[in-house]
């Protein structure tokens, strides 16, 4: 059986202030371990929300972070860095990296190996646009980019390994992938890793969804066969996310 996962990105919102108030109210109400409840915060929140979760079972994640040891790398922080804040997942290859800010599939796959090196949950994200749906070209669009973020993973790090399969049509967006679609392309997604590596790490590995993951349908995509949770942005910053943990 794999656990499930219940990841929120909080992206660019959150003063430390803001996180502080926020934790306040939902922490008692997510602090469960019958499933993995990750927080992915602001790196200049890492410290903050630590502090306030660091007698629970909730688990802390970073959005990002430079491949590099150290060095003259201006505005990066490294895995060491990460870690030594008690940071023990991080979101890679999220397609506002990838867009916004220009992050190649190299630099994301030095970055998944960096990770797992270090002993780092990867939470690697892929998905096609809008462009690419309309054309057919979702399944393949998928391939390249999975294949190009394993390439070189060793084995013995997968299993550990999260992949979120987001649809950037769905991001942000209110349009959600029906529950139906996303467990086409998780489904395809696993089979992709069966391909690369074999059948009982594809079966260990916890595939999400994410995209306008909200209350309302949150138990619904849950209850897919290959879907093993969610990477969850807007609702992940409000109550809401309560019971998309129970969902
Ligand atoms: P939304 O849930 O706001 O659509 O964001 C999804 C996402 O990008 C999570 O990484």
């Amino acid at each position: 059986m794999r656990k499930r996962v219940i990841a929120g990105n909080w992206k660019m919102n959150m003063t430390g202030t803001e996180a502080k108030k926020f934790l306040k109210k939902i922490v008692e109400k997510i602090n469960t371990d019958k499933k993995e409840i990750v927080l992915c915060v602001p790196s200049i929140d890492i410290p903050i929300v630590n502090n306030i979760i660091k007698n629970t079972k909730i688990k802390l994640g970073a959005e990002n972070f430079y491949f590099e040891n150290r060095g003259a790398y201006t505005g990066e922080i490294s895995a060491e860095m990460l870690i030594d804040q008690k940071v023990s997942y991080v979101i890679i290859g999220h397609s506002e990296r990838r867009q916004i800010f220009k992050e190649t599939s190299k630099m994301i796959n030095k970055k998944i190996i960096k990770a797992v090196e270090e002993n780092l949950i990867p939470i690697i994200c892929c998905g096609e646009t809008l462009k690419q749906r309309e054309k057919k070209e979702t399944l393949s669009h998928i391939k390249k980019q999975i294949e190009d973020a394993y390439k070189g993973v060793d084995e013995k790090y997968v299993k550990k390994t999260i992949i979120a399969y987001e649809p950037i049509w769905a991001i942000g967006t209110g349009k959600t992938a029906t529950a139906d679609e996303a467990e086409d392309v998780c489904s395809y997604i696993r089979k992709l890793i069966k391909n690369l590596y074999d059948e009982k790490i594809s079966q260990e590995i916890r595939i999400l969804y994410g995209g306008s993951v909200n209350k309302n349908n949150a138990k619904e995509i849950f209850s897919k066969e290959n879907i093993d949770g969610g990477l969850i942005g807007g609702a992940s910053i409000k109550e809401d996310f309560i019971d998309i943990v129970k969902a």
